[in-house]
């Protein structure tokens, strides 16, 4: 008799199993395009209606995903957008990818993932799959969804399989898309671990199996707080040199010319995006319960949240120069996203230098080729809908001071340096774009 496994199994080796992604946002679409590549077909779920409607019209949401990928899977009946819950339970497989972020008080946030696995679990059947992409602290998979799953009276590793495959996408990175980064797979037991494993290498590069779901969600978080942890280290190390007259840019770029041992990682205005400064913290909550501190995680976070009133007091010392005061003064922003090239905003700390550059009454407007305008931010309400001011050599004139905040591409560097009256650079783009400049206050 053949076993729920091979018959799962069997659909995934001959492309006739649906793919269902739960959460259609930055990782969920580009993961439906690795499958639609692959030969399968998917279902896309959100709760969002209006970003169901706009898949469903062939329109992207997103600026780095093309509405022409959209509606090609659309056109092709590759692809169907939904919001009814229901339409999932015809998926073989269906991966988790929505958000996790902290609460007010700084602490996981899984609502999001509970009310996903609630979903499948009303219509969870033999023969189906569940994965979770979503970032999160080790023990998620087994502790918060398998007592939610269990409620559907089936037998996990037999009738359903349970995995955990972390996401490590990188918006914007032209170098490497979801297809091609190598993927971790933790299963809840060997028979999860080998059907998510028989899903996974159909369409990704390279798959990693790991003994244990937790395996999998720990190196995830491990992986994000390397890169806390390393850019508070230079954030710090920025500070120290400045004082002492000393590059810091000059001195990375130095430095990363030993071919073994060191990784360069640059400094800015502070951290932003929904992972680098969130997910660290979920693993410092879980460490709570073993009465253990996570000590470099916190000092990387007191560190890095620090960096836009060390970019502030670098704004009031160019205007020093000019003898002139930040009180009345107006600033120019750019750029709003919290890394270059994309369109993202979520934990910006642009927006912090906004607010603080406000509250000592400086007028400030912001520039973003990728931003038309500010959206609505949980800690920042109060910008939402400003309009990205156009840049030209008569615009640029206007302002004080301007600060660079992300360093985008698409901005003509040379333009702002030629009609700017000065520049605070917490990025070094002017450097890296168009070249030194006494213009340049580097923060
Ligand atoms: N954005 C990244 O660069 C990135 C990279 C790696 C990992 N991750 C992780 O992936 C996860 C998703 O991040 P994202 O950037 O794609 O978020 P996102 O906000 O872009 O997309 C999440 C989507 O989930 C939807 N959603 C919320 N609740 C839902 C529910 N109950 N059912 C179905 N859909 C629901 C939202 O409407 C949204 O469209 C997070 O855990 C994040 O940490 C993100």
């Amino acid at each position: 008799m053949t076993t729920t496994k091979e018959t799962l199994l069997k659909k995934l080796n001959d492309r006739t199993a649906k793919v269902g992604v739960m959460g259609l946002g930055y990782v969920g679409l580009p993961l439906i395009q690795a499958y639609i590549r692959a030969g399968f077909t998917a279902i896309g779920y959100d709760v969002d209606a209006k970003k169901v409607d706009s898949l469903n019209a062939g329109s992207s949401y997103i600026e780095h995903i093309p509405s022409q990928w959209i509606s090609d899977w659309v056109k092709s009946g590759k692809f169907s957008a939904t919001s009814d819950m229901n339409r999932l339970s015809d998926a073989d497989a269906i991966l988790i990818c929505v958000p996790t972020p902290l609460n007010e008080s700084r602490d996981p946030d899984l609502y999001y993932v509970e009310e996903s696995v609630k979903l499948i679990a009303k219509t969870l059947r033999k023969g189906q799959l569940v994965v979770l992409e979503s970032t999160t602290y080790p023990g998620t998979t087994r502790d918060v969804m398998l007592p939610i799953l269990d409620k559907a009276g089936l037998t996990v590793g037999e009738d359903y399989f349970l995995a955990y495959s972390p996401e490590r996408e990188d918006p914007g990175n032209a170098d490497y898309s979801s297809a091609g980064i190598p993927k971790l797979v933790g299963g809840y037991d060997a028979a999860s671990a080998e059907v998510a494993v028989a899903l996974y290498e159909k369409a990704i590069v390279k798959i990693i199996p790991v003994s244990s779901c937790e395996v999998a969600e720990a190196a995830k978080v491990v992986e994000n707080t390397y890169r806390s942890v390393n850019i508070a280290m230079v954030n710090e190390l920025k500070i120290i040199f400045d004082k002492m007259g000393i590059d810091v840019w000059e001195v990375i770029n130095a430095a990363k010319t030993k071919p073994f041992g060191f990784q360069a990682f640059f400094p800015g205005p502070g951290l932003g995006g929904h992972c680098i400064p969130i997910d660290p913290f979920y693993l410092s909550w879980v460490a709570r319960k073993y009465s253990l501190q996570t000590r470099f995680i916190e000092l990387a976070g007191e560190i890095n949240i620090g960096m836009p009133k060390w970019v502030v007091q670098k704004v009031l010392f160019a205007l020093n120069k000019q003898k002139k005061a930040l009180n009345g003064s107006r600033i120019l922003i750019l750029g709003l996203a919290y890394k270059p090239d994309v369109d993202d905003c979520r934990e910006s700390p642009s927006f912090v230098l906004w607010e603080q550059l406000e509250s000592y009454g400086a007028k400030v407007d912001y520039h973003d080729p990728h931003c038309p305008s500010a959206p609505k931010m949980r800690e920042h309400p109060q910008f939402a809908g400003i309009k990205s001011v156009a840049i030209s050599p008569e615009v640029i004139k206007q302002y004080d001071c301007v600060l660079i905040a992300t360093d985008h591409k698409k901005v003509d560097y040379k333009m702002v340096v030629e009609n700017a009256k000065i520049i605070v650079d917490s990025r070094n783009a002017i450097e890296k774009f168009f070249g030194a400049s006494d213009k340049v206050v580097k923060a």
